[in-house]
């Protein structure tokens, strides 16, 4: 739907609601094209607004009728809602609207998928449902009646009666209706569960398509898991006697929190050890414990406006992070999430998407639901924590939770907490709510009659609309080692506050090595000149997993940077530390294949360019290439032995220590292939009775170019699982030469079963090309135009979807003049594009700066 004059929005303009809700009751007549939705909602006039104006947000939306206190009324409408005169007292609105959820294409509000009906208004999707203030500051106990002939009728609450084709729910909780859901159709459940720690007992059910109950039982447990972790560890307890969870298979996003009624994208929730990966297992219960845990952080307490999303949402981040990090094993959950916010997040706050945690202004919200918000919001919470401590985040949180229950907060409020529970002034600490951009931390230090001294600057380079930058407070986690490797000064919180700043150590014997923030206690780029020979003597001896990680990829970094620039070699110490690391056995499986793994291309691309350089996709990959070929000479002797030592041989199990195994034997295995033209990768293709065992070999195989046969028979064995299908196209394309992904790529948007308006599909082939640095920044611009192509014809059928993908532009001036050409053009024919949607029109123009 094209809006004439994209409005943008800030949040220096929030006014409150003019009404607020008393309550709500909706019915409704389910039919493919023509749901009747009938609202009868009680308005009361808000005290703290002055403006007495009544507008109702709708769209898309067939208004049959209308009353006000029983008398029918004509409403202005128009292309966002509706204005009325009201009564200046409290009045009961009731309207029937009509609407066409099998035309919904777009995936919000009302849709069907596979038949059946369900739901997503997460931000601004219920105003396609029926006209409502659909703002997340008022907030209403729903009552729902749901009439149609399917077996399973569902909505947020509790169940208060059912009978043949008809179903009722009241959710007592207040809420904003962006946490309302239906969800209608012929589904089968996996049920379970769940005594609360005051004896109430929670009927648990996972509802999916009939065929799928068999992919339930890990998601149950993960959830049992995630109710009893937020009693134990938040002291929140669940609210309702039921939960219910929905799996569908077109959805935009991962999942959602409805109150009650959570639904997920059937990847996310959809489980087998035949079917998913040990990656997916472990997804799925992260994505599981978050949406649960948005019942406390989220739902019982919400955010007063799309700009505060991170208040909601960093947090929920932050404690499945810690969930996770509780379950599986903390260094590996810690340095996987590094790994993912310098891919994305350190990305996208490098280039032209660049926005605070907390933005203040938006033309469309569906566009930032970010990295930033999400992962650098989560990141604060982190710095928080450490800043206060954990007596004083506990404290803070339990002032939060008594404080705000009910409502719909600020960071204000937020932050307000800490300071209150803590008697911390965090006024400074804001800034990294506000501003946005990754702080660089410049490293020097000095060593004078047993004092050591280290001195920080910081320094945020400019941001779109973001000129100046002042300096934060920055914990740095900081350890001391001797020479001999032993530590000297364990692990210590130091806060920078000043532009400049220096700390001291006195008492030392030698100058020690450094072990710079550690656990990545802030997300800032460490800019320090070091030695190969320290950080090869920090990844032997660090104590810090974390640190001790990070001294092999800076490494990396280095040799790959030499080898791209200046055309080195591969570093032989870099091999040799590498090495010693791999047979450390002390060391966890689990660490050491993350610790084999190379910088991303991406990564290597952002470093060149900070350093002036224009970086060259093909360059980094081959250098990739030529790196990890020296790693299998280096280590030939040592990997048949390893790969032997980590086979699993216990029946299958997704939790680390098996998955930990597994990924140290699969990261060889990409070693060994180099060696042997994949002979080994193939017995374990046809020996393999899970999917990352299958998957992990028939991956081997594609990248030595020997995959056809695998390719053909995976495809063959798993057509009939949607899941696995995506898997079947994603891999073609990551594993294709950068040459011929695009090819690949193209080819694949031919086959029979590329439903493309299927977001899954979608993603699973169009996004990995986007995700192949090579092949989509290939010299003669087919990437782009290819992936251009596809977002055109998206836009009018999924405008959010389209959008999300467009973030595959969003480096593209780092690169030399042709490809900038290229990419320009494709993203300027994007843009005249007639009737493209807000969401992309935004995301273009800001992408091209
Ligand atoms: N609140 C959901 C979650 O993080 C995400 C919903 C995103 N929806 C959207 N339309 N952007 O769990
Ligand atoms: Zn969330």
């Amino acid at each position: 739907m094209k809006d004439a004059s994209p409005q943008t929005i800030y949040l220096s303009n929030y006014t409150p609601p003019a009404f607020l809700v008393e309550k709500v009751e909706l019915t409704f007549h389910l039919n493919p094209e023509k749901t009747r939705v009938v609202s009868k909602i009680k308005f009361i006039p808000n005290p703290a607004s002055q403006s007495g104006e009544f507008f109702l947000h709708g769209e898309n939306l067939t208004l049959v009728s209308a009353r006000i206190d029983g008398q029918e009324v004509t409403p202005t409408i128009t292309e966002t809602g509706l204005t009325c005169a009201v009564p200046n007292a409290p009045f009961t609105w009731e309207a029937e609207v009509e609407i066409n959820p099998a035309a919904n294409t777009a995936l919000e509000g009302l849709y069907m998928s596979n038949g059946m009906y369900c739901t997503q208004c997460e931000a601004e999707g219920f105003r396609k449902i029926t006209y409502y203030p659909d703002r997340p500051d008022v907030m209403a106990p729903f009552s729902v009646r749901i009439e149609g002939p399917h077996p399973v009728l569902l909505s947020n609450g509790n169940p208060t009666g059912a009978g043949d084709g008809w179903a009722e729910w009241h959710d007592p909780w207040p809420k904003p209706a962006y946490l309302f859901a239906l969800v209608a159709g012929d589904l089968v459940n996996h049920p379970d569960t769940f005594t609360t720690r005051s004896g109430r007992k929670v009927d648990l059910n996972i509802w999916v398509r009939p065929g799928d109950e068999g992919k339930c039982a890990f998601g149950m447990e993960a959830l049992k898991k995630s109710m009893k972790w937020d009693e134990d560890v938040y002291g929140r307890e669940y609210d309702l006697d039921v939960f219910n969870i929905v799996a569908v298979d077109d959805f935009n996003m991962g999942a959602m929190e409805n109150k009650g009624l959570n639904i997920f994208n059937s990847s996310c929730v959809l489980a087998s050890p035949e079917t998913s990966t040990d990656m997916n297992f472990e997804r799925i219960e992260a994505i599981i414990a978050h949406e649960y845990f948005h019942n406390w952080t989220g739902n019982r307490i919400t955010c007063r406006d799309w700009f505060q999303l991170c208040l909601k949402e960093g947090l929920t981040v932050f404690r499945d992070s810690e969930f996770t990090a509780d379950m599986r094993s903390a260094p590996v959950k810690r340095i996987s999430d590094v790994i993912a916010l310098r891919g994305r997040q350190f990305r996208e706050d490098n280039g032209p998407l660049a926005h605070p945690v907390r933005p203040d202004s938006f033309v469309e919200i569906n566009n930032f639901y970010t990295a930033t918000v999400y992962e650098k919001g989560a990141e604060l919470i982190g710095m928080l924590k450490r800043l206060v401590g954990d007596d004083g985040y506990a404290k803070a949180l339990d002032l939060y939770f008594d404080r705000h229950d009910g409502d719909a907060a600020t960071i204000e409020d937020w932050l307000k907490v800490f300071e209150d529970a803590t008697g911390r002034d965090l006024t400074q600490f804001k800034r990294w709510y506000e501003q946005a951009g990754t702080p660089r931390l410049k490293v020097t230090d000095d060593f004078k009659d047993g004092t050591y001294t280290i001195n920080f600057e910081q320094e945020t380079p400019p941001t779109p609309g973001q000129l100046r930058k002042d300096p934060r407070v920055i914990p740095i986690a900081v350890g001391l080692l001797n020479p001999n490797g032993d530590e000297v000064v364990p692990t210590t919180m130091l806060e920078m506050t000043g532009a400049k700043q220096s700390f001291s150590f006195d008492g030392l014997a030698a100058r020690p090595v450094p072990s710079i923030l550690r656990d990545f206690s802030a997300p800032v780029i460490v800019q320090r000149d070091s030695t190969n020979d320290e950080r090869a003597f920090l990844l032997a001896h660090d104590t810090d997993p974390f640190n001790k990680w990070e001294a092999g990829r800076d490494l990396a970094r280095d040799v790959l940077i030499g080898m791209v620039r200046d055309g080195a070699a591969p570093d032989d110490g870099y091999l040799e530390a590498m090495h010693a690391m791999l047979r450390d056995d002390s060391l966890d499986p689990a660490f050491r294949a993350l610790a084999l793994g190379l910088p991303s291309q991406d990564d290597i691309a952002q470093t060149l360019h900070e350093t002036g350089a224009t970086p060259d996709p093909q360059a980094i990959w081959d250098a990739g290439q030529t790196l990890r070929q020296a790693m299998a000479q280096k280590m030939q002797d040592t990997l048949p032995r390893l790969y032997a030592q980590h086979q699993v041989s216990a029946p299958y199990a997704p939790d680390a220590q098996q998955s930990g195994d597994r990924a140290l034997a699969n990261a060889v295995l990409g070693l060994l292939t180099r060696l042997d033209g994949g002979a080994q990768a193939q017995r374990q293709y046809d020996a393999a009775d899970n999917m990352t065992q299958q998957l992990a070999a028939w991956g081997c195989l594609l990248q030595a170019g020997k995959g056809d046969a695998a390719t053909a028979a995976f495809f063959d064995q798993w057509q009939d699982d949607r899941l696995v299908v995506d898997k079947w196209f994603s891999l073609q394309v990551v594993h294709a030469d950068p040459a011929d992904a695009v090819e690949t790529c193209a080819r694949l948007t031919e086959h029979p079963d590329f439903n493309w308006k299927n977001p899954n599909r979608f993603r699973a082939t169009l996004g990995a090309l986007a995700m192949s640095p090579a092949a989509f920044h290939r010299a003669d611009g087919a990437g782009y135009a290819l992936l251009a192509d596809w977002l055109i014809r998206l836009d009018p059928v999924n405008p959010q979807t389209t959008a999300r993908m467009c973030t595959a532009f969003e480096t593209w001036a780092r690169y030399d003049s042709t490809r900038q050409a290229h990419a320009k053009a494709a993203l300027e024919r994007i843009l005249e594009t007639p009737e493209l949607s807000r969401d992309t029109t935004e995301m273009v123009s800001r992408i091209l700066g």
